[in-house]
């Protein structure tokens, strides 16, 4: 069973469970200041639940990769949008300062 790490936090769940989900169910938040309310609910778009992970975790698919295209975003940032993200071992999460979390 994976476990993942998170603001003093470790949080057990299933290998494939969605990253952003494991934080929510546990009431922890990937987001920053008002993008708690002003998300787009785990669809991919927003961009704002970027994290930086460092652990096993799924390969980003097109969707996630073309969002990570847009500004404030950059490939080279090395974030991953936690609602695209499923676990698939430990891993260790760590949020950037910033609206979108782009400040790592
Ligand atoms: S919640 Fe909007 S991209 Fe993840």
């Amino acid at each position: 069973m994976p476990t993942v790490y998170y603001q003093d936090e470790e949080i057990e769940c299933e290998e494939g469970d969605v990253l952003r989900d494991v934080l929510k169910k546990a009431g922890l938040s990937v987001y920053n200041g008002k993008a708690e309310q002003l998300n787009c609910r785990g669809s991919g778009s927003c961009g704002t639940c970027a994290v930086q992970v460092d652990g096993e975790v799924s390969e980003p698919a097109r969707k996630e990769k073309a969002r990570l295209w847009l500004p404030p975003h950059h490939p080279s940032h090395d974030v991953r949008l936690a609602c695209q993200t499923r676990v698939e071992g430990d891993v260790e999460v760590t949020k950037g300062d910033g609206i979108w979390g782009q400040h790592i």
